[in-house]
């Protein structure tokens, strides 16, 4: 039995953040609100969905029945972890996005029961997030040790601490990188492969294209949660802003586009309406059945991401899909050069 160490031992915080430089969200809070719905059509950052209330509602998301992406992704996960683990070795794992950790331990046990040194390094902009998730995962692995970057990913790819193990592999699953626009895909698949040295990995997890039917059940939930997900992002801004928002006169709207391959949340202004931001100085108007673009969410073809992380010098080793096809797991591998 390997020692075990104190749990305040085996957490190590690292900050890539010069926190003497306050960020831009600090020195013009809301900035990317005034911007989002001062554009045509209107938008907003998914990132306001994730208050408490939010990554509550998410969490419920995840358990719909209509929902399949979660627990397609857990099952696939369940059963590739061994060949993972076969595969690489003992390996330091990176996460981008850990959030609830649910399918992070899949990989943890699965590189426990091979006995490999467990290092786990979360990436958060928040290092409460990092330190409690940290702590919820130190008393379930006794041996493993937990470097969390406090940073956003793209200081955390460019400057990611030296390992000390055979190998190391960035996780990026929950199909986030359907959040992505193609342009932005393009330029953080870059920031993977310019982060891992030639013959490290990367863990990658999608949703795939499919029905529209099956697609649009999964974001039009009949109990109506991602609806009220959808439509938090609004009672957050209010909080958050001073602002007065009606949430009865805005509606949820998902609509899969199937020319873009993705699908498209929305919230539809019920009526002609102003909404104030105090504390942003800023009022917006809505014409009855405006829309504000909250989300994308894509949805991949597999032969197509293969093509693109190849030209990313991403070349993939192992693809794992479900039995219908609806999700897939590929592990990819940094090619020389
Ligand atoms: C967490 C980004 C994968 O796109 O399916 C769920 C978020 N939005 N229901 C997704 C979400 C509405 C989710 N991701």
């Amino acid at each position: 039995m390997p020692q075990n160490f104190s749990a305040l031992d085996r957490v190590h915080l690292v900050y890539l953040v010069d926190r003497s430089l306050p960020s831009e969200d600090e020195l013009h809070p809301g900035s990317d609100v005034i911007r989002g719905l001062s554009q045509a059509p209107k938008t907003l950052p998914p990132r306001y969905f994730y208050d408490d209330r939010g990554s509550q509602l998410f969490e419920q998301i995840t358990e719909l029945p209509e929902y399949y992406l979660t627990r397609t992704e857990t099952e696939i996960l369940k059963a590739c972890a061994p060949e993972i683990v076969q595969i690489t070795g003992a390996c330091e794992l990176i996460e981008l996005g850990s959030g609830n950790s649910t399918k992070t331990r899949i990989l943890l046990d699965a590189y426990r029961s091979a006995d490999h040194p467990l290092v786990y390094c979360p990436i958060d902009i928040s290092a409460g997030i990092l330190e409690s998730s940290a702590q919820s995962l130190l008393s379930d692995y006794p041996t493993l040790e937990v470097y969390g970057l406090v940073g956003t990913y793209e200081q955390a790819l460019e400057k990611l601490p030296q390992t000390h193990l055979q190998s190391r592999m960035i996780g990026f699953i929950g199909s986030t990188l359907g959040n992505l626009n193609p342009q932005e895909c393009d330029i953080f698949l870059d920031q993977i492969a310019s982060a891992l040295k030639p013959k490290e990995y990367f863990l990658l997890g999608i949703d795939l294209h499919k029905s529209t039917a099956r697609l649009e059940a999964a974001y039009n939930d009949r109990q109506g949660v991602t609806a009220e997900f959808n439509l938090n992002m609004l009672r957050h801004l209010n909080q958050r802003f001073q602002g007065d928002f009606d949430l009865t006169q805005f509606q949820h709207v998902a609509i899969y586009n199937e020319a873009e391959r993705q699908i498209e949340m929305h919230l539809r202004s019920l009526r002609s309406q102003t909404v104030r931001l105090n504390t942003l100085d800023l009022t917006v108007e809505f014409s009855a059945g405006e829309t504000i673009l909250s989300e994308i969410s894509r949805k991949f073809d597999l032969d197509e991401m293969k093509q693109l992380l190849s030209a990313k010098k991403l070349d993939w080793v192992r693809v794992w899909t479900d039995s219908e096809q609806a999700f897939a797991v590929l592990l990819c591998q940094r090619i020389l050069g």
